[in-house]
């Protein structure tokens, strides 16, 4: 069996920006991984370029064996917060039934009522339910990042790519939607996830992607989350965070 995401070689520029630089990385169907860096790490320019939205400079990624173009309609992208256009005219509703989209089969593409009752269902299940026939552009920051979630969900995509899906709602929404994440993950689905808690981390994720430009460690959550790989992804900071960990408690579950 073909890994869920073959990452090999892959270097990113930006005209002068070095982005990325040789990240080898293979992910196995079924993990959940938290990607993880500081600010500028390329976390976004690697979710990116899997998707091919950015080109690389070298190097190349598979999903299953496969380039993205053959594989698109399974892989669902949730993208950060703020990249996205919120004064086009389309209704909460609409925008979530945009998730079935890759499942329209024949010439006349048009929805199902299961497709709409499934909108429905997962709208209710973020707690959206009611805002279904608003316009995007009149929702909050958490609910806009809980609209492309629900979407993203309702793609029934086999992987899924999450830029920092926390950013802008409240715990509730967190729990729910980490909660989602794991059932998905526990259907088989390959999940990645950019994450900035480094508390939250090891309750949420088995494996860590932990990226400074270049690839620092992945791996198990224990052994990527060492002190060495903090501060060698974040500098100073990552050791001031492993040392407050650990006077604030050692038995913080799962953490070194
Ligand atoms: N379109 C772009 N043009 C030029 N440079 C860019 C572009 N997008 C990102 N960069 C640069 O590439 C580097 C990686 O950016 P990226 O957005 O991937 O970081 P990140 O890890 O997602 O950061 P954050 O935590 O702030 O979201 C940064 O130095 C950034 O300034
Ligand atoms: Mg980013």
């Amino acid at each position: 069996m073909k890994d869920a995401v073959d990452i090999h070689q892959l270097t990113v520029n930006y005209e002068k920006t070095s982005a990325l630089w040789d990240i080898n990385v293979s992910i196995p169907k079924g993990s959940l991984v938290g990607v993880i860096g500081p600010n500028g790490a390329g976390k976004s320019t690697l979710l990116k370029a899997l998707l091919g939205i950015v080109k690389p400079l070298s190097g190349n990624v598979r999903f299953f064996g496969k380039p993205f173009n053959k594989i698109s309609e399974k892989i669902a992208y949730v993208p950060q917060k703020g990249s996205i256009d919120w004064d086009f005219p389309i209704t909460v509703f609409d925008v979530v039934l945009m998730g079935r989209f890759g499942k329209l089969r024949g010439l006349l593409k048009w929805y199902t009522k299961a497709d709409k009752q499934a909108a429905r269902k997962m709208l209710d299940h973020l707690e959206m339910g009611d805002l279904a026939d608003r316009q995007i552009s009149a929702l909050s920051g958490g609910q806009q990042q809980r609209l492309f979630i629900a979407r993203a969900l309702l793609q029934e995509a086999e992987i899924l790519l999450l830029d920092e899906p926390f950013a802008a709602v409240d715990k509730a929404t967190e729990d729910i939607i980490i909660r989602l994440l794991k059932k998905l993950q526990e259907e088989g689905k390959t999940i990645l996830v950019v994450h900035h808690d480094l508390n939250t981390a090891p309750h949420y994720f088995d494996q860590v992607l932990l990226l400074n430009t270049s690839l620092v460690a992945y791996g198990d959550v224990e052994e990527t989350l060492t002190s060495r790989n903090l501060s060698l992804a974040y500098g100073k900071r990552g050791e001031l965070f492993d040392e407050a960990t650990r006077l604030s408690g050692e038995q913080k579950a799962g953490f070194v």
